[in-house]
């Protein structure tokens, strides 16, 4: 009998490739890009490729997208529900490896960690100086939450670790984050003009894309931080690069920037005050590993015609 055909943007992790093994058969992408005549059975997204009705449409017998993350901006989720495919991602499992990278890039970014590892490894390293690169305090201020959804939950408790006051704005209030994390639900405006670090987590849409421009960015404290882990489109890159370059704002951490990556000469990259990650919010073994065991049911539930354990929006 022979093996479901999947599509898949490769690459793929050993641990993906190791749990299709022998249940699938990969063709590459290409395959997506280029339509095919013979029927295909499933879609893996590994690394946000852009999928829509028009690339179904030159598909037939799709019966599951199957994502390896929780973030489906790439999937034009309502051309799949048009033609009756589920799609499946990675939501809750991992929730504490992002926040984790949230609090990493936040400490990083207001203690001038990368600055000062270049600094302790470099020639000019000579003599010590209690008077350098003087960072910003963290614990005992107040962390702005945009996105108070699983992952800003996780972001808020840590937060409160470091006993700082939470501010968070999201599409409607969280009162269970309220009771559970002393946080106070607030404006855009006002979390930005009050916060000491403003961390974005929310989802990639239509509402969110250029959230953060340069008025909003004009708003913040000329000693705040600005810390992106959910998807590059939310802040703007030229209001940023303004930004850092002016001094408008003290620092940003970036896990995601857009484009992703950055062209090699961006100036936004030269800015010292920019502590950045190659996208590695949810990049540690464990989480990986969770999530290529999670996308692999769905994928292989949706091939048998059965429920995915993990359907968006679930
Ligand atoms: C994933 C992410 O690792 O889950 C998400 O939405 O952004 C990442 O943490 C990524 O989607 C896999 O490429």
């Amino acid at each position: 009998m022979s093996l479901p055909k999947v599509i898949a943007d490769g690459p793929l992790a050993e641990a993906v490739a190791t749990l299709m093994d022998g249940r699938v058969e990969l063709l590459p992408w290409s395959v997506a890009i280029e339509g095919s005549a013979d029927p295909v059975d499933g879609i893996y997204t590994y690394g946000h490729p852009h999928l829509d009705g028009a690339m179904l449409d030159r598909l037939s017998g799709v019966r599951v997208i199957s994502n390896y993350g929780v973030g489906v901006d790439h999937i034009q989720l309502d051309d799949a529900a048009a033609r009756g495919i589920p799609v499946g991602n990675t939501p809750g499992i991992l929730n504490g490896a992002t926040a984790d990278m949230a609090m990493t890039l936040l400490l990083a970014a207001g203690r001038r960690l990368i600055e000062g590892d270049q600094y302790a490894r470099s020639p000019e390293f000579t003599t010590y100086d209690p008077g350098y690169m003087l960072g910003r305090e963290i614990h005992g201020t107040t962390i702005g939450i945009i996105g108070m959804g699983r992952i800003g939950g996780e972001i808020a408790k840590r937060a409160r670790g470091f006993d700082m006051r939470v501010l968070y704005h999201n599409r409607s209030r969280r009162e269970e984050a309220e009771s559970l994390h002393q946080a106070t639900y607030c404006s855009l405006d006002d979390l930005l003009d009050q916060s000491d670090y403003v961390v974005v987590v929310t989802p990639l849409t239509e509402q969110t894309r250029g959230l953060i421009d340069r008025p909003q960015l004009e708003r913040m404290k000329s000693t705040a931080i600005l810390v992106n882990i959910a998807r590059g489109p939310i802040v703007s890159t030229a209001a940023l690069t303004w930004a850092l370059q002016e001094g408008q704002i003290y620092a940003a951490g970036l896990d995601v920037t857009d484009p992703e990556p950055l062209p090699r000469d961006h100036p936004l990259l030269a800015c010292k005050n920019l502590t950045i990650a190659p996208h590695l919010g949810s990049g540690t073994e464990q989480t990986r590993q969770r999530m290529a065991e999670v996308s692999v049911e769905n994928l292989l539930a949706g091939l048998a015609g059965d429920p995915l354990p993990q359907p968006v929006g679930a």
